[in-house]
């Protein structure tokens, strides 16, 4: 059965102040970690075995999850010192693989969102005898991405991770974070240093002449590296949009954990979570929203678009879109906060401090 490798060291750091405490793969989507979906997804499509490449913030993996047997499967936790780059983790990892030298390993960014067809990507990779499979999609603007350009045959011609030019910008398929090795090309990675799959070991794989393999389609596909695409992303779970076996409930306008509490009328829709302990208070009206846990939103609060952290609270009648709000931090009453804006953790939002409209 084939085996797998999660790249869950990155720092997380567009996501601030939300990876803070926490790191991406561990804050909650529809109610679980975001990698329990991940974890389960793979799990029904027949792998087993699990490595999680670990850096930032390792710690907190191995206490949640264990030896994954809860989920059915077996991990194993790697932890780099220093991290070693995407590339640099993959091979950090290969000595606690099982797979033979001509075996496919699967490998995740440990951010993505998506409906692929973990099974297809592998028979792709088998019945073309690929070095390295890819899992592609089309976004409409590529450049925050790695460009991955293919043949007619679907055979990559050229990586590019995160064009700088114009010109650059040869094609609207990007790399979607899945791949699958042949074991022996992971072993050819250089050991001990930070090393970029996509920036070196694609590159330099092509120049030698390797078969790098692109499967395009268009399943549901989100890195959910941004706080806008978070919040998108857990909604979209809760809506079931995006396929996952791990949402604790009923898929629908709201997901609402056993021990929130949330007055009768207030009003949730388009995929608002109320996380374990949150409370939601009379006439709050909540769009597409995540509540962490312990999250405390007072009377005739409205939000939508945006992702409340661990224990904060939001002040009566305070209006937040697009925001994120950090764990422990305290918005005042009568707030109006706007796209992007970022709550510290901790910090506190006097009552009627912040508008973006008048106030008559
Ligand atoms: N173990 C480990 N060590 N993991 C790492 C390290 C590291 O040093 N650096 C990054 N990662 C993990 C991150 O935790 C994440 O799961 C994954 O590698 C990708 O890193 P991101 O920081 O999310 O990269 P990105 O979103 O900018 O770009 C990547 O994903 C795109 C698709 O979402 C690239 O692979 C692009 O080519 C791709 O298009
Ligand atoms: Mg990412």
């Amino acid at each position: 059965m084939t085996e797998a490798i999660l790249l869950v060291g990155g720092r997380g750091t567009r996501l601030r102040p939300l990876t803070v405490h926490t790191p991406k793969p561990m804050v909650p989507a529809a109610g679980v970690p975001f990698l329990t979906h991940q974890l389960t997804r793979a799990r029904a499509a027949g792998v087993e075995h699990i490595v999680l490449a670990t850096s930032y913030l390792a710690e907190v993996f191995e206490p949640y999850f264990g030896d994954g047997s809860a989920l059915g499967l077996r991990l194993e936790y790697v932890t780099e010192q220093e991290p070693l780059g995407t590339g640099g983790a993959i091979r950090n990892v290969a000595s606690r693989l099982h797979s033979g030298p001509d075996d496919p390993v699967l490998v995740f960014n440990g951010d993505i969102l998506t409906g692929l067809d973990i099974r297809a990507l592998v028979s792709t990779h088998e019945s073309t005898g690929a070095d390295v499979s890819l899992h592609l999609t089309k976004v409409a603007d590529p450049r925050a991405y790695g460009l991955v350009p293919t043949d007619a045959t679907g055979r990559v011609t050229a990586f590019l991770e995160k064009p700088q030019t114009p010109e650059e910008i040869v094609t609207d398929q990007i790399n979607a974070g899945a791949y699958v090795f042949r074991r022996s090309v992971i072993d050819t990675i250089p050991a001990g240093s930070p090393v970029s799959v996509e920036r070196e070991t694609f590159p330099d794989l092509l120049a030698a002449g390797a078969h790098l393999q692109g499967m395009v389609d268009s399943t549901y596909w989100l890195d959910l590296g941004t706080p806008a695409a978070f919040v998108r992303g857990s909604a979209d779970l809760v809506l079931g949009r995006a396929p996952s076996p791990a949402v604790p409930g009923r898929c629908g306008d709201r997901l609402i954990l056993p021990t929130a509490s949330v007055a009768p009328d207030a009003k949730l829709t388009g995929g608002t979570v109320v996380g374990e302990g949150a409370s939601v208070g009379e006439g709050a009206r909540i769009f597409g929203s995540t509540l962490l846990s312990g999250a405390i939103v007072e009377p005739g609060a409205v939000i939508t678009d945006s992702l409340i952290g661990v224990r904060s609270r939001i002040g009566e009648r305070s209006v937040l879109t697009g925001a994120v709000v950090g764990d422990g931090a305290v918005v005042g009453a009568d707030n109006e906060l706007r796209d992007g804006v970022r709550v510290w953790c901790d910090a506190t939002i006097p009552a009627g401090a912040v508008r973006f409209s008048s106030d008559q």
